[in-house]
């Protein structure tokens, strides 16, 4: 009876740390993960992971360029290095760009100092090619866990996840898409959208759909940081010190 009782606990436990992703603990208090911002302000964040894509990105910046609309990208490393002139075509065009590591693993299952070379690359890859550090990061998947909050705090990165889900990867046609991230949003939302990924061929027409029906309905578009700013002027962890932010110069030496 203790042993099944024992076995059962150590297996919940490493299925918390293992979805970790999913269940807002511990490490979210510590870092002040932002899931959303201001409740009290009508402004929403659209924010696109995965990129920059030869094939997406373009069209979806040339989207946002028509609306009159300021984004948030969360970049992979090794694909900024692949298209370098995409990212900094993103920072020329007034968006911000966030760390979403160098080969989108599952961090939970990555080792500590991986990790902080995960988020070390790209901070390189995101200054050699538009000469900016992002402040902020998002773990793929979500998926975080107590060993990788020292990566982030290092770095002076702010982990940033959503609150409203496209689900713009899973094939539904764009008004769905649209719809869905209509119902869902409140003032201060962050919304999870993908700019390169399977099935995602529909983001650019769901933004294009989406943006006036915002608008219509009182929210202002802004990026991440714009949103958490008057919040969060610091923009640094509790708890751990973070070391000076990394310039630009410091990371490409
Ligand atoms: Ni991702």
């Amino acid at each position: 009876m203790l042993v099944t009782l024992l076995v059962t606990a150590a297996a919940l436990g490493i299925a918390y740390l293992l979805c970790y992703g999913g269940i807002r603990g511990p490490v979210d208090w510590i870092m002040r993960t932002a899931h959303h911002g201001r409740r009290d302000r009508r402004q929403v964040a659209l924010t696109f992971d995965d990129g920059p894509d030869p094939a997406r990105t373009p069209a979806l910046l040339d989207e946002l360029a028509a609306q009159g609309v300021k984004a948030t990208f969360f970049l992979v490393g090794s694909a900024v290095d692949a298209h370098p002139a995409l990212c900094r075509r993103i920072v020329d065009e007034g968006h911000e760009v966030g760390n979403h590591t160098y080969t989108h693993p599952y961090l939970p299952l990555t080792r500590t100092r991986a990790v902080t070379r995960e988020l070390v690359a790209t901070d390189r890859a995101i200054a050699a090619s538009a000469g900016v550090v992002p402040t902020i990061a998002r773990p793929p998947y979500g998926g975080r866990a107590p060993w990788t909050v020292r990566a982030f705090t290092r770095l002076a990165k702010r982990i940033v996840l959503w609150d409203v889900n496209s689900f713009d990867w899973r094939g539904d046609p764009a008004p769905e898409v649209a719809q869905r991230v209509l119902d869902r949003t409140r003032a201060g939302s962050i919304i999870l959208m993908h700019e390169a990924r399977t099935g995602g061929e529909v983001t650019v027409e769901a933004v294009r759909l989406l943006v006036p029906a915002l608008r219509a309905r009182g929210f202002e578009l802004v990026t991440v940081s714009d949103m958490l700013r008057p919040r969060d002027p610091a923009g640094s962890a509790r708890g751990v010190r973070p070391r000076a932010p990394l310039t630009a110069a410091a990371v490409k030496s």
